[in-house]
């Protein structure tokens, strides 16, 4: 039996032979890059080659990239989704297009890991008013052998892929393109199978009966949305992504993922602790075994649970492990996850009896015992879900919000996963950071670094180290000095190079922060030179006008700062 180790060399291998450079994945939280909270598939670090950029690396690129999803968090639990995977990804940077893709990712899965071809089932674009159908794909699959009952069509909602959806949902400097998946099929015997939403006469690949598995997507970025809608990049590409805990379980030939090598050791080991069989628990452990790893994986790549941000989502995952069993020290030795797991036991037992004694679950209830005994909301959802009540969540959020809460990981969308908000407000502000950060280097002195910075629409926030707020001359001076650079009309641009020559060039970065291997050092003007992933304008002058409207001492030895567009 082939293990899931043994496709991802083999996958790396097949396209290293076909002129693919393997690079290093990128961390799961992208420094620098504001628009987003996790990396959540291969192409996310690669945005800006895929829109033009020389990357250092070439024009082909693979890698196995960590990922994290957390809109599908409530699915966890099914045989299939998991908040947290392995992405196989393959890219085209303006090179080789649809035919070598599909015939190549065809050949990786039908020769290399012979999976057999009557199994496999793939999908096209089938245009819609603005993109036309994608004949060419649907002749490349036929050409392959694929028969013409194997291939089907479907519109943007399937067929269509750009990190925030359909054309009409991508926020303007988004890109995407029609892709083209392929799924495996397990068979008629899945109407049979746990959860089978079988329905014969409606069943096809992206049904969610559960037969069909999706294990791979060639998606052909050539788009990116602008004020005016679709424009043509300047270079078409290929970004290829497949989950390789799919496709191993796609190689066992076993819907369940959970019985892959991935998982089965943990499942295993739960079933020894608690007693219990696997078939009884399957929800439950399949929960514990994606909310470890992810939390391992989340902690390996330097995070600590907390109650902002990707702390908080750390926090949530661990706790709810915490519902689900009490002898958690023998499932992980993972110091920082056993210490959250044993701060939390003390208020979720208090929380539980609080809960037993609930009749009917308010908002007012939830917020109660997500204040004082550290609930998430998703956990009080669940819980109360078993005994068949629904939490309100509007009034979750009105007591959240009149608690004057600030943690922006529960109010806002932000919980749910990668938002790209490109929108002019943000990337305005975003590069007037940069302006902030070096003012106030010059003002205050070279100690000053990026600590945090968050931006929304409405205003950025920016976190440095300093012993005391600034008084009102350091102020002014800072703030005159970012709209001096903005009147300048400073341009701004970057240069790719990798990680170590550039913190020899001295462009300012956070030292203990965790960088892919290559990265953007922007320059603007004379002024300033930084590491970056995020959006920018062209020139300084697009920014308009800043003001810094607040500031606070966040803990020890932590300035925050809030600036606004005027
Ligand atoms: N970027 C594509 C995906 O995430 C491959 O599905």
């Amino acid at each position: 039996m082939i293990t899931s180790d043994q496709v991802r060399e083999k996958y790396l291998k097949f396209f290293e032979k076909r002129g693919h450079k393997i690079i290093n994945p990128a961390p799961l939280v992208l420094e620098n890059d504001p628009t987003t909270l996790f990396t959540s598939s291969g192409m996310q670090p690669l945005v800006p080659y895929l829109m033009g950029e020389p990357h250092n690396d070439g024009k082909r690129l693979v890698d196995s990239q960590p990922a994290i999803r957390l809109q599908d968090i409530d699915e966890v639990g099914d045989n299939r989704h998991t908040t947290y995977f392995k992405m196989l990804g393959n890219w085209s940077l303006g090179d080789y297009f649809k035919k070598e893709q599909l015939s190549w990712i065809w050949e990786f899965l039908t020769k290399e890991l012979r999976l057999p071809k009557e199994k496999l089932y793939v999908s096209v674009f089938e245009g819609d008013g603005l993109v036309p159908k994608d004949l060419e794909s649907k002749r490349i699959w036929l050409d392959l052998g694929v028969g013409e009952n194997q291939i089907f069509e479907y519109g943007v909602k399937k067929n269509w892929w750009s990190r925030s959806g359909t054309p009409s949902q991508m926020p303007v400097g988004e890109i995407g393109g029609p892709d083209s998946e392929i799924f495996f099929d397990f068979g008629d015997d899945l109407k049979l199978h746990e959860n089978s939403q079988w329905k014969d006469e409606v069943c096809h690949p992206n049904c969610d009966c559960g037969r069909f598995l999706e294990i791979g997507n060639s998606v052909f970025i050539q788009y990116k949305k602008t004020d005016m809608g679709l424009e043509e990049l300047p270079q078409r590409n290929v970004d290829f992504g497949g989950g390789l805990e799919r496709i191993t379980a796609a190689l066992n030939n076993d819907p369940d993922m959970f019985k892959t090598d991935i998982y089965w050791p943990t499942i295993e080991k739960l079933e020894k602790i608690t007693g219990k069989q696997y078939d009884d628990q399957r929800k439950n452990f399949r929960i514990i075994a994606d909310h470890l790893r992810a939390s391992e994986a989340l902690i390996k790549d330097g995070l600590v649970p907390s109650n902002k941000m990707h702390g908080y989502v750390l926090r949530r995952l661990i706790r709810r492990i915490a519902t689900k069993i009490d002898d958690f020290e023998k499932i992980t030795d993972n110091r920082v996850i056993i210490e959250e797991l044993k701060k939390f036991k003390v208020s979720l037992d208090k929380g539980l009896k609080e809960i037993s004694k609930v009749e009917k679950i308010t908002g007012k209830i939830a917020f109660n015992l997500y204040q004082s005994y550290g609930f998430p909301l998703e956990l009080t959802v669940e819980l109360f879900r078993e005994k068949g009540q629904e939490v309100n969540l509007e009034e979750f959020r009105k007591e959240f919000e009149g608690h004057k809460e600030k943690s922006r990981s529960l109010s806002s969308g932000v919980f749910k996963g990668g938002l790209a908000d490109h929108s002019p407000e943000v990337v305005k502000l975003h590069t007037a950071t940069h302006l902030l950060l070096a003012s106030l280097r010059k003002v205050l002195g070279p100690h000053v670094i990026q600590k945090g910075q968050n931006i929304i629409k409405e205003r950025c926030r920016f976190d440095f180290p300093h012993t005391q707020k600034l008084d009102q001359v350091q102020l002014k001076e800072v703030e005159d000095m970012v709209n001096n650079v903005i009147k300048r009309g400073l341009p701004v641009s970057y240069k790719v190079m990798p990680k170590d020559e550039a913190i020899k060039t001295g462009a300012i970065h956070a030292f203990n922060e965790k960088y892919a291997d290559t990265v953007k050092v922007y320059t603007i003007g004379d002024f300033s030179n930084e590491f970056c992933g995020g959006p920018h304008v062209e020139n300084t002058k697009e920014i308009g006008h800043v003001t810094i409207k607040k500031q606070e001492k966040i803990g020890s030895g932590i300035i925050r700062i809030y600036a606004v567009l005027t």
